[in-house]
């Protein structure tokens, strides 16, 4: 069986098309980091505009890399939510439209169950059930993935988003946007003693995220440099923020784990493409006898191919989307 996905959430353009027996044929991808850029972040009209102007493009040149025809499909598969409404209308009427047009059933995919299914689109897959942290820009979560199409909503976050506080802070160092890999880069490059930032832990057993105090902490910091004439300690600060970020999305992850008796976990989202973060969870999932998977970045990050592969499984279980059915800007899984 073959699945056309596309995905257009936020601010890339994505199509793909993936084989049921686990091929992935082709994914494209068409970046607007150029167009947000001088914003410093993503700018939702914008962004929705670029999305009508990519999505056919895109979704040709997956299909020609494929080298398959519109005939050859057999089910296509659309982000519907969550996102924002504007760039998430784009992609979903387009889906909806090509499969109306070719009789082809069409299947609407919550972008969070793509990215808990994303690792895989790898040659060696995780069993179920298993612990997935997704931190990307728009979200902060942790589930517990028990199949396919059973995941179960441990917790979020409840300000901002990891990845929307990595790019606040390198705004507030006057980095330039995305700033995740930015704060990335500049924490690499500082060995020293780190400024001790406050981890939000929330209650005891709580699985949600907390980050805007620690996005504040970063400012006070700045600021309390900036009266004393002091320059800015850019990398201790990009090592220091790093580190608390991580070192709650680890603990967390592994408590869930060690709660839930799990003997696995996942990671997705755009976060999981920061080095360090990977190291520490390799370390700390080594020591705690948990098993790891951190998909490549060209599939943790957003991407069309598992929400193809996410719609495949969806549609087994729950057959074709009405062609009614509606956008939404947040998760339909909890
Ligand atoms: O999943 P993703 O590609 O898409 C959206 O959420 O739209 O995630 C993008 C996020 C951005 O906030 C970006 O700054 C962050 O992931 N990010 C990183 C790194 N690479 C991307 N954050 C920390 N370290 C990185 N190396």
């Amino acid at each position: 069986m073959l699945i056309l996905g596309i995905e257009s959430s936020c601010d890339d353009t994505a199509a793909a098309v993936w084989e049921n027996r686990n091929t992935l044929l082709a994914s494209v991808l068409s970046s607007q980091d150029a167009v947000h850029r001088p914003f410093g972040g993503v700018v939702p009209e914008l962004a929705s505009r670029r999305h009508l102007e990519s999505v056919y493009p895109v979704v040709d040149e997956a299909l020609k890399r494929a080298k398959v025809t519109l005939a050859d499909i057999d089910l296509v598969a659309a982000t519907q939510g969550p996102g924002l409404i504007g760039s998430l209308l784009v992609g979903f009427s387009f889906a909806k439209a090509l499969a109306a047009v070719k009789s082809i059933p069409f299947r609407g995919v919550d972008h969070m169950a793509g990215h808990i299914l994303s690792a895989f689109l790898e040659e060696t897959a995780p069993s179920f059930p298993y612990i997935a942290l997704i931190a990307s820009g728009g979200t902060t979560s942790l589930y517990l993935a028990e199949s396919h199409t059973s995941f179960v909503l441990l917790g979020r976050t409840r300000d901002d988003a990891a990845g929307e506080a990595f790019d606040k802070v390198a705004k507030l160092l006057d980095l330039p946007y995305p700033g995740g890999p930015q704060v990335a880069r500049l924490a690499e490059e500082w060995h020293g003693e780190l400024i001790n930032f406050p981890r939000a832990w929330l209650e005891e057993e709580s699985f949600d995220f907390s980050f805007s105090g620690l996005k504040t902490a970063v400012l006070n910091h700045c600021n309390h440099c900036r009266r004393s004439g002091v320059s800015l300690p850019v990398a201790q600060i990009c090592a220091s923020f790093q580190e608390a970020v991580i070192e709650v999305l680890v603990e967390k992850t592994l408590r869930a784990a060690r709660q839930r008796e799990v003997p696995t976990i996942v990671l997705g989202g755009g976060v999981s493409a920061n080095s360090r973060l990977r190291e520490v969870f390799a370390k700390r999932s080594r020591q705690a006898g948990k098993k790891l998977y951190v998909p490549r970045p060209a599939f943790s990050t957003d991407n069309a191919a598992m929400i193809a592969l996410a719609g495949y499984y969806s549609f087994l279980k729950h057959g074709p989307s009405e062609m009614v059915s509606d956008v939404y800007s947040r998760s339909s899984l909890g």
